[in-house]
This record gives C-alpha cells, structure tokens and sequence, in this order.
C-alpha cells in the first residue's frame, strides 16, 4: 500500500486511497456479477460520510417533501405505499458535489468492468419519519418486448444505490431493508440502515422494501440509467 493511503487521527476523518477504493469497486462488481446485489457496511469513504450526515443534520429534513410514485405526468402521492420525504441532489453544496464525484467514478468503473452502458445519474436525500415505510416494490419493470411509446414503460435505472447516514442504530429502531429474491417472495437479507453502509442492485431484480422505522431515519437513494434513444 502507498505511504499516504491511509490518514488515521484516532476517531477523526480517514482519508481513502485510490487503493481502497479499487477495493471497494471490485468486491461491487464482483457482487453484482455472482447475485445481483452488494451490502457493504462502512463502505463509503468515512469524509464523504461526514460531509453528507453534516449537511443532513444541519437541514434536519425541513426543505424535504414528500415522495410519490411514477414519472412525469404519471407522477401521484401515494401514502399507503411509500412515505418518506426527499430532496433530489443537484451538486448545490459540497458535500453533494463529492456524492456526485464519488459516484461517478463508481459509474466508470461499472462500466469498464461489467459493460452494463450505464448513462446518467440521478440521486435523492430521503427522510423516513417515525412511523414511515416504503411497500415492497422494483424501482425498474423489465423493457416489454415491444417498445411501446407511451413513455409510462420504464425508468431506464438500471442499477439502485441506497446509503445510510444514522449513527448507532438500534435493534429496536426497525426501518430495515429488506431484499428479495426475483420472485419477491424469499427474504434473501435484511440491512440496518446504519452510517456509511451502501446497498447496490439491479433495479429489475431485485424487489425490497423498507420496514416502518420507529425513529428519523436518513438515506440517499440513487440510480444509475442506461440512455433511452
Ligand atoms: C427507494 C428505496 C430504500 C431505502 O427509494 O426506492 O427503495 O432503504 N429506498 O431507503
Ligand atoms: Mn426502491
């Protein structure tokens, strides 16, 4: 490992060599190649982690609102299924252009490694209030065979990306995310939505949901899509 790879003061701020995060890239490919889906606790850099839950906890979620379900036109609250709160991330503040930054190289390396063509990036802040869930659900329909041109017929996010900014999450607190296999009826695994872990599947494979949290519960969720035309 290079002599400056890792800067470590204590509990403080631990700079990420391009070493780790290679590291980190190729056990994502790897995953995505044997199942689909990747869960790696402590897997975002420890500063991009801070700078995010530090813009968090200075909004507090107050310019957040709430979610819906569909694109466009097609866009209608719909509580029953999900009910956090969001902001979709523009590179407003340093910290967002770092997400930015990060998941772009993220999206490269897919690229060069896995030939999945991914395109664009779009991504948003989540709150999940006490109470809040989000109902077992695909954040992708598989492409009918005929291409239709309605444009209701898909998203064209291709791989999902969930991060979690809460310190010590509790047994208790609930707002897990579970997994499921293709068929959406086998939990394949349940993840605590515990600070600087990252999820990573395949938008159409993989159906999940997020169990009702009992305390404020802090995400991004991001997609990466393949070009339309
Ligand atoms: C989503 C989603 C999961 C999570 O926003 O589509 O599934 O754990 N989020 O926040
Ligand atoms: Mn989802």
């Amino acid at each position: 490992m290079a002599p400056d790879s890792v800067h470590s003061s204590g509990s403080g701020a631990l700079a990420v060599s391009a070493c780790d995060e290679d590291l980190l890239f190729s056990r994502i490919a790897e995953d995505l190649i044997t199942k689909s889906w990747s869960v790696i606790p402590n897997a975002l850099p420890s500063a991009l982690c801070a700078l995010l839950a530090g813009q968090l906890k200075v909004s507090d979620g107050a310019d957040f609102s709430a979610a819906g379900i569909g694109r466009g036109s097609m866009h209608t609250l719909k509580p029953a299924v999900r009910r956090d709160e969001i902001r979709w991330i523009e590179g407003a503040t340093t910290a967002e252009r770092a997400w930015l930054d990060w998941s772009r190289r993220l999206q490269s390396t897919l690229n060069r490694r896995l030939y999945l063509g991914l395109f664009s990036f779009e991504s948003h802040f989540a709150h999940y209030r006490p109470g809040a869930f989000y109902r077992k659900h695909v954040d992708a329909f598989k492409a009918a065979p005929v291409q239709d041109d309605t444009s209701t017929s898909g998203s064209n996010r291709v791989l999902s990306l969930v991060a979690y900014f809460n310190s010590h999450w509790q047994p208790d607190d609930g707002g897990e995310l579970v997994l499921y296999d293709a068929q959406g009826d086998t939990e394949i695994i349940r993840v605590i939505p515990e600070l600087g872990t990252l999820v990573i599947f395949l938008s159409e494979e993989v159906p999940h949901e997020v169990l009702p949290t009992q305390r404020d519960r802090y995400s991004i969720a991001g997609w990466y899509r393949v070009n339309q035309s």
